[in-house]
Order: C-alpha cells, then sequence, then structure tokens
C-alpha cells in the first residue's frame, strides 16, 4: 500500500477529488516546499512561482524573518481575543498606522473581511457623519470587481459564475462601469451614497489598469460628493505594483485603505482596514469584531512581513523588475506570436493577454506546458495570464523566467 511519504502527484489529488468539495479548479502539480521565488512539488521539481498566492507571498515563501517572528511569538502567546490586551496588537496598531499615515487600523483576517469590515464602517459614517437617513445608504462599485466569496462580495460581483444560485443578495449596491468617470459621476448625484469601493488595479478581472487621471479624479469626484474612496488594495498593496499602496502613484490617500493577502507574507491569514478618526471612530465596541482580529500572532507576523518589505526595498525592486519584465516579452512576443494581443501590467503585477478568438483553452494550455517548463501561472477569465512573481526576485530570475515564457509561448505558435 502506498504511504503518504512515497505518494505521488495523482494519489494527493486524487484525495482532494474525492474527499474535497469542487470549489477550485487547480493545475495539475502538488507542492509541498516553498523558498523565495521557487516552489517544488511532491515529486521533487523545482518552479518559478508566478502566482505568488495571488500575491500574498510578495516577501517569498518562507521568508526567514517572518518565520522567525512566527514561531518566536507562536511560542508565547497565539490567541487572547478581543476580550483582552495582548503585548502585540498596540504596538502592530502604531506602526502600521504609521507606516501606511492613518490615524486608526481596525484588524481582521482575510481580505474578504477587511472588504465587509470597510463596507460596515462606510455604511455607519453615512448615516453617523453624513446623515443618510437609516438603511438608505448605498455603496458604488466597478463592474468587474473581485474582493471574495462570501454573500456580501459576490452581490457586487459583475461574474456570472460567481453569483448564479446563490442569491438573493446585498441591497444598497450600485454597479458602474470601471474607468468611467461620468457613469461614476451621475451616481453619486445620489446624496444617499456613503462610498465608492475600486481595486485601483483589478487583479481578478485580468490586470486592468485603468487610464492615468481615472483614480485620482474619481477621488476628487468623491470628496466633491462627500462620499469615501474606499481603496480595496489587497492584491495591490504591499508594495506588488512598485509602490506601498498603488494609489500612491496617482497623488491621493484613499479614504479607507484595505489590506490583505502579503501583509503577513503568506504566513497567516490577516487583514487590515485603515481609516481616520471621523470615519473609525464611528465604529463603537460592540458592534464589529472577529474572534481571531489582532491576534497576538498576526500582529508579530504583519509587523515583521512589514519590516522585510521596508528593509529589503520591495516595492523599489518590484518597479524594476516589472519594467524589465515587461520589456523583454513585449520584444520577445509582440508582433511576432500574433495571438499575444497585450502585455501589460504595473510593477511585478503584469499580464499577458491572449486573442479572445483563439481556442478557449489555449491560455490554460500554455499555463500547463509553462509548468512543464518550470514556472507557475494560472489563466485569469480563461484568455488572461496573471504574472505575478514574488516581489525579491532579481534579475537573473526575471530573465530565466521570461525565457521560460517566451519559449513556451513560441512553441505554441511555431
Ligand atoms: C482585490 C481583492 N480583494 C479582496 C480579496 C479577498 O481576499 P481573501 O481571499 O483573502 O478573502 C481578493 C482575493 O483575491 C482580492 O484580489
Amino acid at each position: 500500500m502506498q504511504t503518504l511519504t512515497d505518494a505521488t502527484t495523482e494519489v494527493f489529488i486524487s484525495k482532494e477529488d474525492k474527499y474535497g468539495a469542487h470549489n477550485y479548479h487547480p493545475l495539475p502539480v502538488v507542492l509541498k516546499k516553498g523558498k523565495g521565488v521557487y516552489v517544488y512539488d511532491v515529486e521533487g521539481k523545482k518552479y518559478y512561482d508566478f502566482l505568488s498566492a495571488y500575491s500574498a507571498v510578495n516577501q517569498g515563501h518562507c521568508h526567514p524573518k517572518i518565520i522567525d517572528a512566527l514561531i518566536e511569538q507562536s511560542q508565547k502567546l497565539t490567541l487572547t481575543s478581543r476580550a483582552f490586551y495582548n503585548d502585540q496588537l498596540g504596538p502592530y496598531e502604531e506602526y502600521i498606522t504609521k507606516y501606511f499615515g492613518y490615524d486608526r487600523v481596525l484588524p481582521m483576517n482575510t481580505g474578504v473581511e477587511g472588504g465587509e469590515t470597510a463596507i460596515k464602517l462606510c455604511r455607519r459614517w453615512g448615516y453617523a457623519v453624513k446623515g443618510i437617513a437609516e438603511n438608505q445608504a448605498k455603496i458604488i462599485f466597478a463592474e468587474g470587481n473581485f474582493w471574495g466569496r462570501t454573500l456580501g462580495a459576490i452581490s457586487s460581483s459583475t461574474d456570472e459564475s460567481s453569483r448564479k444560485q446563490f442569491g438573493p443578495f446585498m441591497p444598497g449596491y450600485v454597479i458602474v462601469p470601471y474607468n468611467d468617470l461620468s457613469a461614476l459621476e451621475k451616481e453619486l448625484q445620489d446624496p444617499n451614497v456613503a462610498g465608492f469601493m475600486v481595486e485601483p488595479i483589478q487583479g481578478e478581472a485580468g490586470v486592468v489598469i485603468p487610464d492615468a487621471n481615472y483614480l485620482k479624479d474619481a477621488y476628487e469626484l468623491c470628496k466633491k460628493h462627500k462620499v469615501l474612496f474606499i481603496a480595496d488594495e489587497v492584491q495591490t498593496g504591499i508594495g506588488r505594483t512598485g509602490a506601498k499602496i498603488c494609489c500612491d502613484h496617482f497623488g491621493f490617500k484613499p479614504d479607507i485603505l484595505i489590506l490583505g493577502k502579503a501583509l503577513s507574507g503568506g504566513v497567516l491569514p490577516v487583514s487590515a482596514v485603515l481609516a481616520s478618526d471621523e470615519i473609525m471612530l464611528t465604529i463603537k465596541p460592540g458592534e464589529h469584531g472577529s474572534t481571531f482580529g489582532g491576534n497576538p500572532l498576526a500582529c508579530a507576523v504583519a509587523t515583521a512581513a512589514l519590516k522585510v518589505m521596508e528593509d529589503e526595498k520591495l516595492a523599489e525592486n518590484a518597479m524594476k523588475m516589472g519594467a524589465l519584465f515587461r520589456s523583454i516579452l513585449s520584444k520577445e512576443l509582440l508582433g511576432s506570436v500574433p495571438f499575444v494581443k497585450e502585455i501589460r501590467g504595473m510593477g511585478l503585477l503584469n499580464a499577458i493577454v491572449i486573442d479572445k478568438d483563439e481556442d478557449a483553452e489555449k491560455a490554460l494550455k500554455i499555463c500547463l506546458k509553462m509548468a512543464e517548463n518550470g514556472l507557475l501561472a494560472k489563466p485569469t477569465h480563461g484568455h488572461i495570464i496573471r504574472f505575478a512573481p514574488p516581489l525579491i526576485i532579481n534579475e537573473k530570475q526575471i530573465k530565466e523566467a521570461c525565457s521560460i515564457i517566451s519559449e513556451t509561448i513560441k512553441s505554441e505558435y511555431f
């Protein structure tokens, strides 16, 4: 009988298939180890990780300083709940608020909880400060948004497969096209609008980058109409696009900032919502919380993860390596491989767009071949392949990864 230690890829996959819910469709690799920009499968094969757990592993797999913080804190105290104070939360709150320039933070766990928290906070502010009549508050979202899988999140989704047979949905949501200021301005006329929640770059929708003026102008429009600008930077934050947060590129500070994923370097689910006193203090004791939110282990890990990002200048590296990535692949592929329509991105959040008229499985086939050739990435929205390696990647590694990507794509054409 096969034991766990000599189990092959197929054995692990068949166990997931037999005992797990079928709510994902992973590539057929079974990973057992990660270090830096690399992951290793159960057969011992090494891959470049160009997904980074959807931008959660920005600091690289098992970063020694983050793992040290995890081990050290896990041997002292992991969870108290917020029924008591702990000696990690206050220092972490001071660190993260100063780091991002906000008055206060509300700690949660997953990204989607960060989104839910931001919306509750925004609604509360709408009633308590803006003066919206009870139960009338509206939040505007952009088409193509993705912020998770709770009922609150899928209620704003425009992706049919996320919503079908999960209704009824949350009221008080308004959807406008992304990157369309006049549509936004029209909805902002409604005095019941409390907030506009948006990803600065839409990650899941396929690394969709708006016009250069969109975000700042949207922010100004929100100001004009006394509406809060909520930036969902769960994927774009923590250095991913070449700045602390993506909004920094556009010269404004969102009223509410949601962070998650790389806030723990991919070690634990840690998310955070940051805002001013005026917004944050509208929520009073007992009105919101989470058993694990603000736990001492998460606080120690998140502090270490942010320090790594600063000490190793990961945002700067993402900026440089991202530019190199796009320039190499544009030279190699654009024009010479007709089904490659576009190479786009910011920092190390990039995508290759495959012609929609190609075979619907083309992007998936390319990802399967890239895996064979030692690089992991996944299609998003069928014809778009997202490339988001850990931000610690160096020039030699980017060049090697680009040659795997371009050789694989060329082999699909020539
Ligand atoms: C922009 C954005 N917001 C929120 C989320 C939800 O995060 P989580 O899966 O940790 O709940 C995601 C996840 O991919 C995301 O990309």
